[in-house]
């Protein structure tokens, strides 16, 4: 069997009647980017079963426009935590009593994911009908993350949990993490699944899953979606990730809805508001890189981290930065480096095994190509591209991989989960 064929027979067993999941075992439901970036890729070859995926997502949306980030589909698997009950959305009157789901969003990729889609499948009026019925709900989505995560009306986001930065491991959040004070006495009792199903080196250390659980309590408490969260949650980000990601889907849905002759008024004054703060807020002049906000300590999280590479993606860096950028990422490939590493490999909080502290997440590599080529670094746009081909075709579809090449030449598989979703995904994109 191909690479390619391999690829789809890996989406093929994670199809589940309407959805993927990630990956079995550890992901057993609907995660919002991973649905995304799996609906692109499965567009190439079967574009019902991708207009199928995004729906289900959007079956999930909140009355708000909140798209949770995990849909709890069947209540009967019992593996995972936080399952559905222990999140119990049903304290927001909006959420939709099936299908269950998080109380928490992830990166809006669906507008820009609607768009490539749609440029795959120039004229499918299947398509155009699927994309003028989803158009409404896409832009609600937005609506939710500019009228309830954006209270200083900056057209810039927070977060308040750091799963929903898709990024849920990084070392950035360990400073806003670290400060927290938890009573353990405060905390229900909760029992992980993810370490007895994976290798625990590769995990969150428990006392971080104590503050992951104390900031999903915090939620809850408010509904999910009240202003209180703004108020008094300690963990309150801006991230530059999840706003360029925004930028990018709101830039594709105003493409769409005006070659729809529909309104795009609310989309263009959130986007030009966006695009107002956007680079003063998150550049980063003494690293020459995008850096995330921490609200609650004012101050810019300067790190050099995968992140902060992603706004080439949606076009936010003026030449200069992009030349920045464009070197650090040379730069780790001349050392040795399989790109992109997802955290600074100078930094002593650089791992390049644990989870979002430093290996490679082949998603990442498909936005920051993309990136890379609106810039015309083609030749680096290669390198992130071939870089996960290459990963992919000596380890295996896992989730994620080691970046050192070195120790990478001793392994014999990635990291992480298997036969997964995005890796087969974006393995597709790369390859077609
Ligand atoms: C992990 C990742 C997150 C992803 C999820 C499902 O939690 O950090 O980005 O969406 O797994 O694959």
């Amino acid at each position: 069997m191909s690479k390619r064929e391999e690829a789809k027979a890996i989406l093929e067993k994670n199809w589940r009647d309407g959805f993927s999941i990630p990956t079995s075992k550890l992901y057993p439901f609907q995660w919002l980017w991973d649905s995304g970036f799996v609906a692109m890729g499965m567009a190439q070859y079967d574009l019902k079963r991708a207009m199928t995926e995004i729906d289900t997502m959007y079956s999930g949306q909140w009355e708000n426009g909140m798209v949770p980030h995990i849909l709890f589909h069947s209540e009967n698997e019992k593996t995972y935590f936080p399952n559905f009950d222990f999140w119990n959305s049903n304290v927001n009157a909006g959420a939709p009593s099936f299908p269950k789901s998080s109380g928490i969003t992830q990166p809006p990729v669906f507008g820009f994911i609607l768009k490539e889609i749609m440029d795959l499948h120039p004229g499918n009026e299947e398509l155009i009908d699927f994309a003028k019925y989803i158009f409404p709900k896409m832009v609600h989505f937005h609506r939710f993350l500019y009228h309830f995560r954006d209270p200083q009306k900056e057209g810039l986001f927070f977060i308040f949990h750091p799963w929903e930065s898709g990024r849920d491991n990084s070392p950035i959040w360990d400073f806003a993490m670290d400060k927290i004070i938890i009573d353990k006495d405060d905390l229900p009792n909760y029992t992980r699944r993810d370490t007895s199903i994976m290798d625990p080196s590769e995990r969150p250390t428990s006392d971080q899953y104590d503050r992951y659980v104390y900031l999903l309590e915090l939620g809850k408490k408010y509904k999910y979606d009240g202003p209180e969260i703004a108020q008094e949650s300690p963990f309150l980000i801006q991230d530059c990730m999840m706003n360029a990601i925004l930028i990018q889907s709101n830039k594709a849905l105003i493409d769409i809805g005006k070659s729809f002759g529909f309104d795009t008024l609310e989309l263009e004054e959130w986007q030009s508001l966006s695009l107002s703060s956007f680079n003063a807020k998150f550049w980063n002049d003494e690293i020459n890189q995008f850096v995330s906000y921490d609200c609650r300590n004012n101050r810019q999280m300067v790190h050099k981290e995968i992140g902060g590479i992603t706004p080439l993606f949606a076009e936010l860096a003026t030449k200069e930065q992009a030349e920045k950028i464009a070197n650090h990422l040379q730069s780790m490939h001349d050392r040795g480096y399989y790109l992109c590493p997802s955290f600074d490999i100078d930094s002593p909080l650089f791992d390049s095994k644990r989870y979002w502290r430093g290996p490679v997440w082949p998603q990442m590599n498909w936005m920051i190509h993309k990136g890379l080529q609106a810039y015309g670094y083609l030749t680096l746009s290669e390198i992130v591209k071939n870089d996960l081909i290459e990963l992919v075709n000596t380890l295996g579809f896992y989730e994620y991989f080691e970046s050192e090449k070195l120790k990478a030449a001793n392994l014999n598989k990635g990291y992480g989960g298997n036969h997964f979703s995005w890796t087969a995904s974006t393995f597709l994109s790369f390859t077609k």
